[in-house]
């Protein structure tokens, strides 16, 4: 996607060959910054400061960080150690995990000087493999963004509601619940997003909404709370938000509060619509509510406002009660069945496990 006419991805390999690129996420959207990766510890310390974020760009990070670990030492010991570094850093997001099963899957059987080599070429695989599957996302969910204007007989603009950020910034390129938005705007399709501030971290506020601009497409922030109000009033089309983890039975965890905006949609007939890139499945769990891991972050989050002060200069000021304890639960699981469709980069099915496994025919509910 692009930031200021020029095209870009999330995450590269430098010039020098080896150390890894990020944009820092934390200083959007007052300050475009990028940030170099030269070991494991920094890729496990971007994920966990949320330096980078979202599902996709997680696991591509990770991968990122064993290559970078296995350059300095390619022992079966320093594959474990990376492994366990980086699987600890976030809790919620799969696709962290499965991204560094691929790597080990690919090294650990090969001799040591060849191992780095090997997972940078698997890194970079994955990368490209992401970039495929949210834009077969997008396509796959433009459909359904046609449908929605011709039932509005293409009269006034499709209204999309979204939480959090799940688009190219997310990613590798793309994003998931933006790819979707993003082809429906090239279409000619007047598309626009209302965007969820998504507190604590204002991830809707903060980057959604600065993504959207850089390609254009017409949106609105709103607070947390509005989007019932606006679906009770006819003002949502659609909602769709991306995914941390989904089980196989199709209950999805995405970003705090996402379960609010399913049951408003429910009740005020709006379809629910969630994009799904694969490694984002968990086939070894079913009961989302139980069994997902929820992080918990500090509650500094909650309390804190970082903001830029006319003068330009950034700012954080307290915005709770000396002495008032606060709790950050940082996702929470929508039940499949207030889930319209997943939409995947197979094609849109039912959040349930026969929708799942018609696409994903391969996988059994035991975690194949
Ligand atoms: O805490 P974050 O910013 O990593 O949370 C991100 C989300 O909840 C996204 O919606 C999710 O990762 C899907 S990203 C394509």
């Amino acid at each position: 996607m692009k930031v200021l006419g020029k095209a870009m991805r999330s995450i590269w390999v430098e010039a020098d060959g080896w150390s890894v690129g990020v944009i820092d996420q934390t200083q959007l959207p007052h300050h475009f910054a990028t940030a170099r990766l030269a070991a494991a510890d920094d890729a496990a310390r971007a994920i966990r400061s949320m330096l980078v974020r979202g599902a996709p760009l997680i696991g591509a990070t990770a991968a990122y960080g064993m290559c970078l670990a296995l350059r300095q030492d390619a022992s079966d010991g320093a594959l474990e150690r990376a492994y366990a570094l980086l699987v600890s850093a976030r809790p919620t997001a799969v696709n962290l995990r499965w991204a560094l099963d691929e790597v080990r899957r690919a090294v650990a059987p090969l001799p040591p000087p060849e191992r780095a080599a090997a997972a940078y070429q698997r890194a970079a695989a994955l990368c490209e493999e992401d970039v495929a599957i949210n834009r077969a996302i997008g396509e796959r969910g433009l459909a359904l963004l046609q449908e929605a204007w011709a039932r509005r007989g293409r009269e006034g603009r499709v209204n999309v509601l979204t939480h959090c950020n799940a688009g190219w910034l997310a990613t590798v390129d793309w994003g998931t619940a933006l790819a979707p938005i993003y082809m429906a705007h090239d279409a000619g399709i007047p598309v626009h997003v209302w965007v969820d501030e998504t507190r604590p971290r204002n991830q809707g506020a903060g980057l959604t909404a600065w993504e959207l601009g850089q390609h254009g497409v017409p949106h609105t922030v709103i607070a947390d709370n509005a989007g019932g109000h606006l679906m009770q009033h006819g003002l949502v089309d659609l909602c769709i938000v991306g995914t941390d983890r989904t089980t196989a039975r199709g209950d999805v965890a995405n970003k705090i509060g996402t379960y609010l905006k399913a049951l408003a949609a429910k009740d005020n007939g709006v379809p629910f619509y969630v994009a799904l890139p694969s490694p984002t499945i968990d086939w070894a769990l079913q009961d989302g509510v139980r069994e997902i891991p929820i992080e918990q972050r500090d509650g500094a989050e909650l309390c804190d406002v970082t903001g830029r002060l006319p003068s330009g200069e950034l700012a954080t000021v307290r915005i709770t009660p000396p002495g008032s304890p606060a709790e950050n639960h940082a996702f929470d699981v929508t039940p499949a069945r207030l889930v319209t469709a997943l939409i995947t980069e197979r094609g849109v099915c039912e959040a349930s496990p026969d929708g799942l496994r018609s696409l994903f025919p391969e996988r059994t509910q035991a975690g194949a």
